[in-house]
């Protein structure tokens, strides 16, 4: 089994990635933080939550994290991708249960201590939490088995700047601690995850199945492919956080991703929010740097999409 503690700004693809790791063979979700991103904090943890009751897993911890980055403020979301509400403007039953009333770095250290050298950390959001669990406790990294961050863009334009994609824009100080520190990190980019398409087909498929978590995420999913029409010229859309959430849990297999040195721009100049990664000298294939802990995936074994489908359809 996989213990996984998944960190999120729901927000729609996240969503997806919340009933992929539910719906996931051999995966034990013990508990959930949110952070401000797609939407603020206390209204992604909400949507966590609403979602988590339509699944039958009320049971799951969910906890409130960092309303603000870092450095600076919230910036009040991206209702124009994911909504007003961060699901597509779909309204779920609101939960029974509540957050936990801890934060989620506290949630995410007291895990790592019910489940030591045990725990996966799956990011799907600003790397606000993360980092401020590493602040609160440097000694986190050598409890967590692994680490899988959906963010950056290592060969390829970003989407909030020409070079930096939302996570990381998000919260680059927090970024930088994050990828810094000395766990084993796998960043899974807008490279591999703007691939991964999931059609309107497929979408149709979801919103049609008597699941009612799956058929709610094929509703919400109706915006989002509105916004994508843009990038792909057709209704789809891009599958960044499950794909992070496939890898973790072993579904897809990273087959071009060799570990190098990877830095997070703090300046505040037209870099911020970059991810450099030191792709020097893999024109042959994939080489690992000597002592470089990050791995940036570029390449997968099987495309993302018909897996996910099957997987919650299932
Ligand atoms: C990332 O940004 C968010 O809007 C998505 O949920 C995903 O985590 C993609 O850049
Ligand atoms: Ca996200």
């Amino acid at each position: 089994t996989r213990t996984i503690y998944l960190d999120c700004d729901t927000g729609i693809d996240d969503s997806l990635a919340l009933a992929f790791l539910l719906a996931a063979p051999g995966t034990d979700l013990v508990g959930i933080g949110a952070v401000s991103g797609n939407v603020s904090a206390a209204q992604g943890a909400q949507n966590t939550l609403d979602l988590l009751e339509l699944a039958g897993r009320g049971d799951i911890p969910v906890a409130i994290g960092a309303h603000d980055p870092l450095a600076g403020h919230f910036d009040g979301g991206v209702p124009h991708i994911h909504g007003d509400n961060g699901i597509g403007n779909i309204k779920l039953h609101p939960a029974q249960a509540t957050t936990t009333g801890t934060s989620a770095a506290e949630l995410l250290i007291s895990l790592s201590h019910d489940h030591p050298g045990e725990l996966s950390i799956v990011a799907i959001g600003p790397l606000t939490n993360i980092a401020l669990a590493l602040a609160i406790d440097p000694s986190l990294p050598t409890r967590i088995k692994d680490v899988t961050i959906m963010g950056g863009a290592a060969l390829v334009a970003g989407n909030v700047s020409p070079v930096a994609e939302a996570n990381i824009w998000n919260d680059p100080e927090a970024a930088a601690l994050t990828l810094a520190a000395r766990w084993d990190l796998t960043l899974v980019p807008l490279d591999v995850t703007l691939e991964n398409i999931l059609e309107e087909e497929q979408r149709v498929a979801l919103e049609e199945s008597p699941i009612p978590v799956v058929s709610s995420i094929g509703r919400i999913l109706d915006f989002y492919f509105d916004f994508y029409v843009g990038l792909y010229g057709r209704r789809a859309s891009a599958m960044h956080d499950p794909l992070a959430a496939a890898i973790a849990t072993g579904a897809i297999i990273p087959t071009n991703a060799p570990r190098v040195a990877i830095e997070v721009d703090t300046t505040r100049g037209p870099g911020r929010g970059q991810t450099i990664c030191d792709l020097r000298g893999q024109r042959m294939g994939p080489v690992d740097q000597p002592g470089a802990h990050c791995r940036v995936v570029l390449g997968t074994d099987i495309p993302l999409p018909p897996v996910l489908v099957e997987h919650l359809l299932a």
